[in-house]
């Protein structure tokens, strides 16, 4: 009765104030309207295996889709190459691969990631890490490229570990976020996790579109900066978006499986600059075996993807919300029964009726290996209709 009631005021002020970017909640029926797998490990060429698929929309209604390159193993650390592919059609055809950044030959090379468009100056910036492990190398070092002609060119690569510290920062993996609502409207947002042992969710704030950039929120691993066991607090690899209230919650990877086999929720009232435990669930609709996750905010729907099984990392399932994520809907559709591991979302901002019916899945898919692929799936909101 509740949550009709709910629904009935969200409409009603969704029609009164701004019909045009209107859902109708029973309708929502996502469907696999096409797929297709943008990048192959192991084939020809530098690049030994593809994996942590990033996606962003641009401000002039592109997707920019993005990977780690691994030159010479499947493995975390080692050299890569940052590979990105371009859609300047909804999806629909894609540009040949291209290396926006190549580390050389280091022995702990870059790490992806996090992209973030800011819609005044429409800059596409993307901040990664190097050295993050620290593996024959120091210090870490926090990277940001960015690009002011919708994904065809790139900077130079900055260290914006002058300004923020040295300490090991692996954004994402994801997309950050520009503050829409109050409070701190433009605000850039970048969550990402830390260190092996001080390991939690760290966020990183520009006010100036990216001029400036400082540190802001941490929710901390419990014993912090301490070896950890099975069982501990130890928040990890995550994912922010905005809610229409101006708060900002985090999906976050429960590493160690603190209290669930589950998804740790954390919410900032104050634009990440806390994150308070006050804030905190343990979201046991949303199973998960410990891995990076998909959510997004589209016209009051919540959405979420991970490999929806406690155990291992198949099953690649979409999940949305009408509450905030306070309660998830019992349908959920299956994108992939098999390997399946990271993933992210993103969607069209523009006002047209076809970018209001699309969001857009990145995964990492296989057959016996989820890094066997890198696939993109465009999935209609209204079931085709
Ligand atoms: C980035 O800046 C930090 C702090 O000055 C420095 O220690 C580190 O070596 C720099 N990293 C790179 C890749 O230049
Ligand atoms: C896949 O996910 C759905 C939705 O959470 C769940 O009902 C189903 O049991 C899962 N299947 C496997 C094999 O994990």
């Amino acid at each position: 009765m509740d949550m009709f009631r709910h629904l009935w005021t969200l409409m009603l002020l969704c029609f009164a104030v701004f019909p045009s970017a209107c859902v109708n909640y029973t309708q929502i029926d996502p469907l696999i309207y096409e797929e297709q797998l943008l990048w192959v490990s192991g084939g020809a060429g530098q690049v030994d295996t593809y994996r942590i698929p990033l996606l962003t929309f641009t401000s002039r209604g592109s997707l920019l889709a993005f990977s780690e390159a691994r030159k010479h193993s499947s493995s975390d650390i080692g050299a890569k190459f940052i590979a990105m592919r371009r859609s300047t059609d909804k999806g629909a055809t894609w540009s040949p691969t291209s290396f926006i950044v190549d580390d050389g030959f280091l022995t702990d090379g870059l790490n992806l990631g996090s992209v973030v468009v800011d819609k005044k100056t429409d800059a596409v910036i993307l901040i990664y890490s190097l050295c993050f492990h620290r593996y024959h190398c120091s210090p870490s070092s926090t990277m940001l490229v960015e690009s002011l002609d919708d994904g065809f060119t790139w900077s130079r690569p900055r260290n914006l570990s002058i300004e923020l510290g040295v300490k090991s920062f692996a954004p994402g993996p994801g997309f950050g976020i520009q503050k829409r609502y109050p409070p701190k409207v433009g605000r850039l947002v970048v969550c990402g996790h830390g260190s092996i042992a001080g390991d939690g969710v760290f966020c990183i704030l520009s006010d100036d579109h990216g001029i400036s950039w400082r540190n802001g929120a941490a929710l901390k691993s419990i014993p912090y900066n301490q070896p950890k066991q099975n069982l501990d607090f130890n928040p990890d690899e995550c994912q922010p978006v905005e809610l229409q209230d101006g708060s900002i919650v985090i999906n976050v990877r429960n590493q160690n499986n603190y209290h669930c086999r589950c998804r740790i929720i954390v919410r900032s009232l104050d634009a990440c600059e806390s994150l308070p435990v006050e804030e905190l669930v343990f979201e046991k609709t949303l199973v998960d075996p410990a891995v990076a996750a998909g959510a997004l905010q589209k016209q009051g729907v919540l959405f979420f993807t991970n490999p929806a099984n406690a155990q291992e990392r198949i099953n690649l399932t979409l999940r949305w919300s009408f509450t905030d994520g306070k309660s998830w809907e019992k349908e959920a559709i299956q994108i992939w029964w098999g390997p399946s591991c990271y993933s992210s979302m993103t969607s069209l901002e523009g006002n047209s009726p076809e970018d209001n019916k699309f969001i857009y899945v990145i995964y990492e898919k296989g057959h016996k290996e989820c890094t066997e692929t890198i696939s993109f799936v465009k999935i209609h909101l209204y079931g085709g209709k």
